[in-house]
């Protein structure tokens, strides 16, 4: 029996619609109506929503630029200078263990003119060397040296520190915000980590076995949308759908800014044979990151889409395994992952994104069944409420 906190799940599943602050929002309308806050009556997001670079944009500001968005975790930065460079929508940062072992993220731009700092992923020995003419930062982001700058008038290089970017480290699962403003990630995702501490008792020891990265022609949106429903999962997914037994929700907990669902396992197919009953987790944490956990040898399945234009994502997977290494099941939890659901899922979504640039499509409806969260489309009702929240101000 797991050692389950009491506060980790609601009763059950139920539908619960957190209260947004949508008071100044005009519920955007398409040929159907205006969107509703009643999922079993409200048309869905009108298709400009994924298509019009005026509402990518500001996504890219009241969302990216000032929420919580996952970059990588502990297990990449195990020894001091250990550093890795990542997105944030269109903002280039990187994440670097200091001297102290602490993490500290940083905008990827030199304080000179600009040059990107650091690339990919690796261990500095010391200082940070910008490679275009050489300004040299140490791990705390302060400017050590500058060349030939003795003679510069008015020149205090503590006014050129490199600009840095606020980290939480949320049981072992790293996020930024690019936002100082913007309130802790603990406050804004009360209870999260109790869901990682019950479904996830390893989570520790679990560190970054493999990683995918895919180029999706679909809006950011299409792809957390359809990770949002499991509405799909019998027709579109053959083999995953023998791994869940369809139907079967255990516990929930829907918050404003995250649902985590457990569900139970069916026997799995031939190459991936599993307990029937066993637990099936997922999490899909505002605003672009997905997480599963199937049955079998602990492990994580960190999802995250990344904006790249209005009608482009990068989609990053971060799998997560025991000391970081390929254990019982892995081999066949990510070829399940890549080789199967994944790419029948980059299939479909690609196909919407071309189905809402169409003519002949504007909005449809929610399948919503109030006795069933997950295998409805509850959870994708919330995601755009969320969302609508956000390009309102909230
Ligand atoms: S741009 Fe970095 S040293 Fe010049
Ligand atoms: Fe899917």
């Amino acid at each position: 029996m797991l050692d389950r906190p009491a506060d980790a799940w609601s009763d059950g599943f139920q539908i619960r619609f957190p209260a947004f602050a949508m008071d100044n929002t005009e519920f955007p309308a398409g040929e159907r109506g205006a969107f509703s806050d009643d999922a079993l009556r409200s048309p869905t997001l009108p298709a400009r929503y994924y298509v019009d670079p005026r509402i990518y944009r500001r996504e890219l500001e009241a969302i990216f630029h000032r929420g919580w968005v996952y970059v990588g975790h502990v297990s990449q930065f195990a020894r001091r200078g250990d550093f890795l460079v990542t997105q944030v929508a269109d903002q280039g940062i990187f994440i670097l263990r200091d001297d102290e072992g602490e993490l500290r993220a940083f905008y990827n731009v030199c304080r000179h003119r600009g040059h990107e700092l650091l690339q990919d992923a690796g261990r500095l020995s010391k200082n940070i060397v910008c490679p275009y003419h050489a300004w040299c930062y140490g791990f705390d982001g302060g400017l050590r040296r500058a060349r030939n700058s003795e003679n510069m008038r008015d020149f205090d290089p503590a006014r050129f520190a490199l600009e840095a970017v606020r980290l939480a480290d949320c049981a072992g699962l790293l996020f930024a915000n690019l936002d100082p403003n913007a309130d802790d990630f603990a406050a804004l995702y009360p209870g999260l980590a109790a869901t990682f501490a019950a479904g996830l008792p390893d989570l520790d020891r679990l560190g970054v076995a493999r990683q995918f990265d895919y180029d999706i022609a679909a809006n950011w949106k299409v792809v957390v949308d359809n990770f949002s429903e499991g509405y799909h999962i019998p027709v579109a997914h053959r083999q995953l759908s023998r791994v869940l037994d369809i139907g079967r929700g255990n516990r929930s907990r829907v918050e404003a800014n995250y649902a985590f669902f457990e569900s139970l396992s069916g026997a799995g197919y031939d190459g991936y044979r599993v307990e029937p009953g066993s637990p099936y987790r997922s999490w899909t944490l505002w605003p672009n990151t997905c997480l599963l956990s199937l049955p079998g040898c602990a492990n994580l399945i960190v999802i995250r889409m990344a904006p790249n234009g209005v009608g482009g994502c990068r989609e990053h997977v971060d799998l997560l395994a025991p000391g970081g290494t390929a254990c019982g099941e892995f081999e066949a939890i990510a070829d399940l992952f890549a080789s199967k659901f994944n790419a029948e899922d980059i299939a479909i979504v690609e196909s919407v994104q071309r189905g809402l640039g169409s003519r002949g499509y504007d909005q449809g409806r929610y399948v919503v069944d109030p006795a069933d969260d997950w295998y409805s489309e509850s959870g994708l009702h919330r995601f755009h409420r969320r969302l609508l929240a956000a390009l309102a101000g909230a």
